[in-house]
């Protein structure tokens, strides 16, 4: 941190808790039909009402007119702080108008909010490295560094209008591409840039009809070696396939494959073998970092970032803050997930 992220701090006024007493806070969230979503609400709802805020948690159900007549509710019933998981980061430009001349700030919640400058900030995982940790993983297991191969591979990511997807799929391929172009990987099916390898909307079931396809088309004969997928979504729809095409057996095993979010199910996919990793983002620190965001908000203060040069949303940059994401396979879940509280061990039995 240097004091030029400080530069433009004017307020006096310290937030305390009793300050937080009845402001209203907006907390919009995609989806209730993915884990991680759920979580992310309701640590928000949690660590903001601790602290004496009131809060009005919205679900969008991944529909984007939902989501822009929840966050005009909010900004009708008077939220001074709107913390928004966009579903279309390209979508709420003028809804945040909206916002921006009744004097609500915004805060981008792990996505970030394109195309207009009434965001004032981003808090999120460091979305480059989630892509790399995983294309690392693939990279480490089938020994590529050591020249091994070639393997086959094939590649499914996230939507097109989820700007994160930009930074997985990146990190990703800056890791794998070289091996591509050396032959040690080889993508039969011969899609690799992120709109061919795009899922909608994170669909599971998309995934696994895509996956069906390519097994059927290119893979009668060949074996499958590595899938990268961008998260655990698109990862239960990639192994229901492979599943369906008869892997995860003695002889044919499950190839490596990544996520992330470390999703129960995924978790038990990885305990049982037929995941191979997950990216950890524990949204239980993303949640108070955000808090931290909006107290300094609303005390007039500069919330505390950590980049204010990557993450450009076509007007400004917007000056964001990133948590670190860790990889969690077979060797360090207990560790990570079970040893922080994050899971219990009953939850992954059931
Ligand atoms: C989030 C991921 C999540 C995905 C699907 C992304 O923007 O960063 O954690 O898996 O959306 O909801």
């Amino acid at each position: 941190m240097t004091a030029a992220f400080f530069a433009g701090y004017g307020g006096s006024d310290k937030a305390t808790s009793g300050d937080a007493k009845g402001v209203k806070v907006g907390v919009s969230m995609p989806t209730k039909s993915l884990q991680r979503w759920n979580q992310d609400g309701a640590n928000m709802e949690k660590k903001l009402r601790e602290k004496g805020y009131d809060v009005d948690l919205q679900f969008a159900e991944n529909k984007v007119e939902t989501q822009v007549s929840q966050i005009e509710n909010m900004i009708t019933k008077g939220c001074k702080v709107l913390v928004v998981g966009s579903i279309d980061g390209s979508a709420l430009s003028s809804v945040l108008n909206e916002a921006k001349s009744a004097g609500v700030e915004v805060i981008a919640y792990d996505r970030l909010i394109m195309n207009t400058d009434a965001v004032s900030y981003y808090a999120t995982f460091d979305n480059y490295l989630v892509g790399k940790i995983q294309g690392q993983y693939i990279a480490d297991r089938l020994g590529l560094a050591e020249g091994k191969g070639p393997f086959n591979i094939e590649i499914s990511t996230g939507p097109m209008d989820d700007n994160n997807v930009n930074f997985f799929f990146g990190g990703a391929m800056d890791v794998l591409k070289p091996y591509i172009d050396k032959g040690q990987l080889v993508v039969r099916l011969g899609q690799m840039t992120r709109e061919q390898c795009a899922t909608p909307n994170w669909d599971e079931a998309k995934a696994q009809e895509r996956m069906d396809n390519i097994l059927t088309t290119y893979y009668t004969g060949a074996k499958l070696d590595a899938v990268l997928c961008s998260n655990d979504s698109v990862s239960l729809g990639v192994q229901s396939a492979l599943k369906s095409a008869g892997y995860n057996t003695a002889d044919r095993p499950m190839p490596v494959i990544t996520g992330q979010d470390a999703n129960l199910p995924n978790v038990k996919a990885i305990v049982a073998g037929e995941q191979s990793m997950s990216v950890f983002k524990d949204t239980r620190a993303l949640a108070d970092q955000v808090v931290k965001m909006v107290d300094a908000i609303l005390a007039k203060q500069q919330p505390e970032v950590n980049n204010t040069k990557d993450y450009n949303n076509g007007v400004k940059v917007v000056p964001s803050y990133l948590l670190e994401p860790k990889f969690v396979d077979k060797s360090n879940y207990k560790q990570l997930l079970i040893d922080s509280g994050y899971y219990t061990e009953a939850e992954l039995q059931k």
